[in-house]
């Protein structure tokens, strides 16, 4: 696909009206060495190409053939290309599954894999391949070749991509937009692209995830070879399953989304300008040896905003005075400051600024620097480019440097210029430490181990039937003893619990478990219990059981008056301790995922929870509670002792397991997993478990 030696294109025109015709246009102002052959029903030249009637005509191996013709026309053109021995085909043809016509678009797929071909799109603007210098769009061409490969699912969005390009001095090694994804998607052009040397970052834009579970790990392959850098539209969308749990509530498709591009690896950008401005700062800055880096400045203002944003963006400030004070010895003028950020003052020259500059970068402690400048009077703006050219170019391959300028008409110019030039200079200073940011997230993620997944001893079989038996009773739903059932299979610690059937039992089993205790209704009829206040809470004796027994089953009758009772659970009251949740449900785009959060206003209100694809191992688990806004609770704050972090992973990790292994269980979650101080563990006082409805039951 990226590399043909020769190639078709199905709808050639030599009206330059046509998109025909532009893609045999680009592709032969591209220069592309191998063969071209367009093909059109008239014959005739096409651009001084012979054009041939038909594919079968061709006298050549075709490898890819480009598809431009109305929808109808695309099948029997498939069936040619099948014949002919074509590889692969781009469909840049609308009007199939996005408007509905899915069938169509499915009998193309069919078509296709049963002659061995593979097929991208349709409904996409073409391909770009730097590696055959093959322009195969309808864009507007003139592409740079360069480092940075983008997927795009955006057609529109892709053309106008390649004009920015060219503004923003980005290099290509590939574009390609993937529209449709009928057969091939972004998991199969991000495994070209690993393997690709020219592509040194990628960039995707995404609309919508089909096959989550295998885009997920691919990226998280590929994030550690080479940056990928992701914007995606949609961020407002919320789950279905708002009303069933608070993982459910809360897995709104962004969330889940955000939660794995973090977990792969993969930095999200909030617009297209951030996103263009990490990946040609990615693609051609070496990653620094450590984390520490020097802001230099002329102006004291810009380096407070530039250390705010390197706060912001996980960029550590180097902050040995010592070091610092020696290293800026010679350069720093009697009024300036060597701590960091080192300010030259606005009376600092330009040489000052360039042995400042020097200064830091033969300095091995430290490892990255962040040059800033506010045009003054006394410095040449002239000279500056030069200047900057010079530092840039000596130490490019050694450390990362950013560049930011702030002053007017001259100072722009230069911006212009160095930018042209690929020297990472920024206008805005929040912008450059942001793209810095960006490398130093990119070395964190390739120095992380990968760890092979832990494999962990889980009851499945045991647990399946007990759906099972849900499910043959109509259910979608676990009542309480059963849910206790898959709770000890996972080894969940839970409170003691007894169904009672009469008022009678009720009483016992409360002397047998011991006072305090809870009441909870049991009933199928009956999902959401203290709704229909079918539940009672901390009884103290005989008298309050009696009296909330008879006061459930009053109150659930007239709540649900058709519902059949098996009884009431008689359930140990637990001790107080830190309120969590830990649920897992499938998400429609990425399959088996995890959250966990803490309870109450945590969750409700500041909808404070973590997500990551499932299954997770341990230190996954331990970083999700660490992602909590509200961790320092559990970790203990105002004297309180640190909670037991390690016992709510395990839990964390035993459910993301459950929901992968087994795919009938929607939805799982433990509310509240009570947690008490470190070596203490967890109670798992409610678990609530939600099965998948069966294929064709409404
Ligand atoms: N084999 C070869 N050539 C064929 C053919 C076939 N089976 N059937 C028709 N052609 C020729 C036509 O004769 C015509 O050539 P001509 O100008 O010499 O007459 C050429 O192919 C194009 O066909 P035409 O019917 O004129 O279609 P069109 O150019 O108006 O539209 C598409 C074709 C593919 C551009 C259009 O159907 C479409 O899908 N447009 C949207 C594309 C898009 O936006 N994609 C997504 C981008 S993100």
């Amino acid at each position: 696909m990226f590399e043909p030696r020769a190639i078709a294109v199905i709808g050639a025109s030599a009206n330059p009206e046509k998109i025909g015709h532009q893609v045999i246009e680009n592709i032969v102002r591209s220069g592309y060495p191998g063969e071209v052959f367009p093909i059109n029903p008239r014959g005739g030249e096409i651009l001084g190409l012979r054009a041939h009637k038909d594919i079968g005509e061709v006298d050549a191996e075709v490898d890819v053939a480009v598809i431009a013709i109305p929808a109808e026309r695309v099948t029997g053109a498939v069936e040619a290309c099948g014949a002919k021995g074509v590889k692969n085909l781009v469909v840049i043809t609308s009007g199939f599954s996005e408007i509905g016509n899915l069938e169509a678009e499915r009998r193309i797929v069919r078509l296709a894999r049963a002659h061995g071909m593979r097929v991208l799109g349709p409904n996409i603007f073409g391909i770009y391949s730097a590696a055959s210098s093959l322009d195969a769009t309808f864009g507007p061409g003139g592409i740079t070749p360069g480092p940075v490969a983008i997927i795009t699912q955006s057609g529109a969005l892709g053309i106008a991509m390649i004009g920015k390009t060219a503004t923003e001095s980005v290099g290509l090694s590939a574009l390609v937009s993937v529209g449709n994804k009928a057969d091939i998607d972004e998991a199969d052009l991000l495994e070209y692209l690993e393997a690709d040397d020219r592509t040194r970052a990628i960039l995707m834009y995404i609309e919508g995830v089909k096959d989550g579970d295998r885009l997920q790990r691919t990226l998280a392959e590929v994030t550690r070879v080479k940056p990928v850098v992701v914007i995606k539209s949609g961020r407002s969308k919320r789950g279905s399953m708002a009303a069933a749990s608070h993982t459910g509530s809360l897995a709104g498709a962004d969330e889940v989304f955000d939660a794995v591009m973090r977990q792969s690896g993969v930095l999200r950008a909030e617009s297209i300008q951030e996103a263009f401005s990490w990946v040609r700062y990615l693609a051609s800055t070496p990653l620094p040896s450590g984390d520490e880096a020097v802001i230099v400045t002329n102006g004291g203002g810009i380096g407070v905003m530039a250390t705010d944003a390197c706060e912001k963006h996980g960029v550590v400030l180097y902050d040995d005075q010592a070091v610092l004070t020696e290293t800026f010895s010679d350069v720093m003028p009697d009024f300036g400051s060597s701590k960091n950020p080192v300010d030259l003052t606005g009376q600092a020259t330009a040489d000052d600024y360039a042995r400042a500059l020097d200064a830091v970068l033969v300095e091995d402690r430290i490892h990255a620097a962040i040059a800033l400048y506010c045009e003054t009077a006394l410095f040449d703006t002239g000279r500056f480019g030069g200047l900057l050219r010079d530092v840039y170019t000596r130490y490019r391959e050694r450390k990362p440097i950013v560049f930011s300028l702030f002053g007017g008409e001259r100072i722009e110019k230069v911006l212009h210029d160095l930018r042209g030039e690929g020297i990472p200079v920024f206008g805005d200073v929040y912008e450059a430490v942001s793209a810095l940011g960006a490398l130093y997230r990119v070395r964190r993620r390739m120095r992380r181990r990968s760890e092979p997944p832990e494999s962990i001893d889980l009851p499945i079989e045991e647990i399946r039937r007990i759906l099972d038996g849900a499910r043959a009773d109509g259910r979608r739903f676990l009542l309480a003893p059963e849910a206790a059932r898959v709770a000890a299979h996972l080894g969940l610690d839970v409170p003691k619990s007894i169904l009672a059937r009469s008022l009678d039992e009720a009483v016992q089993s409360a002397g047998r478990i011991g006072y305090p205790v809870a009441m909870k209704v049991v009933s199928k009829d009956i999902v959401h219990k203290s709704d229909a206040g079918g539940v009672a809470l901390d009884l103290e004796n005989e008298d309050e059981v009696v009296d909330a027994y008879q006061a459930i089953l009053r109150s659930c009758r007239a709540h649900v008056p058709d519902a059949v009772i098996t009884g009431v659970e008689m359930v140990e009251m637990v001790l107080p301790g830190v309120e969590t949740i830990v649920g897992a449900k499938q998400d429609p785009s990425f399959g088996p995922v995890v959250m966990f959060g803490l309870g109450g206003i945590y969750v409700e209100v500041m909808k404070d929870v973590a997500f990551r694809a499932a299954p997770v191992d341990r230190s996954t688990a331990r970083e999700m509670i660490a992602d909590l806004r509200s961790y320092p609770l559990l970790l203990g704050v105002r004297g309180e002792a640190r909670r037991d972090i390690d016992a709510i992973a395990d839990v964390v990790v035993k459910l993301s397991h459950l929901i992968d292994r087994c795919r009938e269980i929607a939805d799982i979650e433990v509310n509240p997993l009570v947690v008490y101080e470190r070596g203490e563990g967890t109670r798992a006082v409610d678990l609530r478990i939600l099965i998948k409805q069966p294929k064709g039951v409404s």
